[in-house]
């Protein structure tokens, strides 16, 4: 039997921790569970919403429909001469996962060590950290077709990952499932130790522990802890800029930081918002992080509003600064559909929030 819960609240289900609430929550464990609440006659007109454990979440109103929390279980692994496979249900644990693997010795993932959510949320926005990005041990993802019911596997190259997107995010949203995921770790591990401060932090030959140890480090040194002062991560995403206006910009600002991605340039926009003195800015409970700028944490029993009043705040001061347009990370659920940033405030420019 399903847990259902009508009008339940929904601060311990996204790390942000506002107090928000759905018409009904639902705990699915199997894809049957699944096929169940999305032919649910009852609530054929409500909107749905799977959830991991909310932490790429803001909640922007009540939610009426249904949420849906993803608890498929289980895990496997094979192996032959050059890779273990492993096969990983939807709703285990990812930073639980990273830990079993180095622990059994099966190398590969250290660096997405501590990156809170579900084995099944990685490949929406291939969760990327420290070097390296789930598509770069990603075999194939399956999902449940909301057309057909039936179950469909896509391999990585299917999946058409980029920087914090997927078909997931595209031709896929609001249609898939996602309900298990295949990794595929090569026996003739490498270790990758060139992001930032990475290397510093390991002494002599670097292994997997170390590197998961060193992972872990750095991310309890910038990134609050949601059990302690709720956020999502990165609020934003690194803009792409072109490299001529990224040229224009190191003139005004010698520190500005970006790094390659193709023939342009992705820029740090923690270092965009940081250098605007943004650091501290609050409205409300919610305020811009004092260690990382990039995050936004309820400090204060914060409302959707105070960090949407943030966000805003800082979206418009980097525009007005460097002409950069930042887009956010953090996916925004509104009282019926997703929703976004601009999409709340246009209108309301002339208000103050
Ligand atoms: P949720 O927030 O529950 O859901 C995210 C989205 O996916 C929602 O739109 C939801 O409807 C949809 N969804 C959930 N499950 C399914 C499913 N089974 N099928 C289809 N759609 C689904 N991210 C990084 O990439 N790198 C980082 O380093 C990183 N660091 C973070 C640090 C902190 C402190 C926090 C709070 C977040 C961080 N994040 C990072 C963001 C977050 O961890 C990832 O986005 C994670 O994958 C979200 O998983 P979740 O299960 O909590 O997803
Ligand atoms: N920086 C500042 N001030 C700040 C924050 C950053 O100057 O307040 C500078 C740093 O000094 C550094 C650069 O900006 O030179 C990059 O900072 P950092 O290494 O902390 O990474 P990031 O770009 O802010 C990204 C991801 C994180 C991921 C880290 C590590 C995005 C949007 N964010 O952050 O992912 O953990 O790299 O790889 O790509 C997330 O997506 O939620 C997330 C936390």
């Amino acid at each position: 039997m399903m847990h259902i819960t009508p009008q339940a609240e929904l601060s311990r289900h996204h790390t942000f921790s506002i107090k928000t609430d759905c018409d009904f929550l639902v705990e699915a464990s199997s894809v049957e569970d699944l096929i169940e609440i999305y032919s649910n006659p009852e609530w054929e007109d409500l909107p749905k919403l799977p959830l991991g454990t909310g932490s790429n979440m803001l909640f922007t109103d009540h939610f009426a429909g249904v949420a849906v929390l993803n608890r498929l279980k289980g895990k496997q692994v094979t192996e032959d001469e050059s890779f273990y496979f492993l096969e990983v249900a939807a709703g285990e644990d990812w930073p639980a996962l990273v830990q079993w693997t180095v622990e059994n010795d099966m190398p590969g993932l250290e660096n997405l060590a501590l990156i809170p959510g579900c084995a099944g949320t990685a490949p929406i926005q291939n969760i990327g950290a420290y070097g390296i990005e789930l598509k770069d041990v990603c075999d194939f993802v399956e999902y449940l077709d909301l057309q057909s019911f039936t179950v469909k596997r896509l391999t990585a190259e299917q999946c058409q990952f980029g920087y914090r997107d997927s078909i997931f995010k595209q031709q896929l949203s609001g249609k898939a499932l996602i309900t298990r995921v295949g990794f595929k770790l090569p026996k003739n591990w490498s270790p990758k130790t060139g992001y930032g401060a990475l290397q510093q932090l390991i002494e002599g030959e670097p292994t997997a522990k170390k590197i998961f140890d060193a992972v872990c480090q750095v991310r309890q040194s910038k990134l609050p802890d949601p059990r302690v002062m709720g956020n999502a991560g990165s609020f934003f995403k690194n803009p792409v800029i072109s490299s001529s206006q990224f040229d224009e910009l190191k003139l005004h600002y010698p520190s500005i930081v970006g790094y390659p991605a193709g023939d342009d340039i992705k820029v740090a926009a923690g270092w965009l918002i940081d250098n605007a003195n943004l650091k501290g800015y609050s409205h409300g409970g919610a305020r811009v992080h004092d260690r990382q700028a990039l995050v936004i944490v309820n400090f204060n029993d914060a409302t959707a509003l105070d960090v949407l009043s943030v966000a805003w705040h800082v979206k418009q001061t980097v525009w007005q600064k460097y002409q950069i347009a930042l887009e956010h990370e953090v996916r925004f659920m509104g009282r019926t559909h997703e929703t976004n940033l601009d999409a709340i405030f246009e209108g309301k420019a002339n208000e103050r929030l």
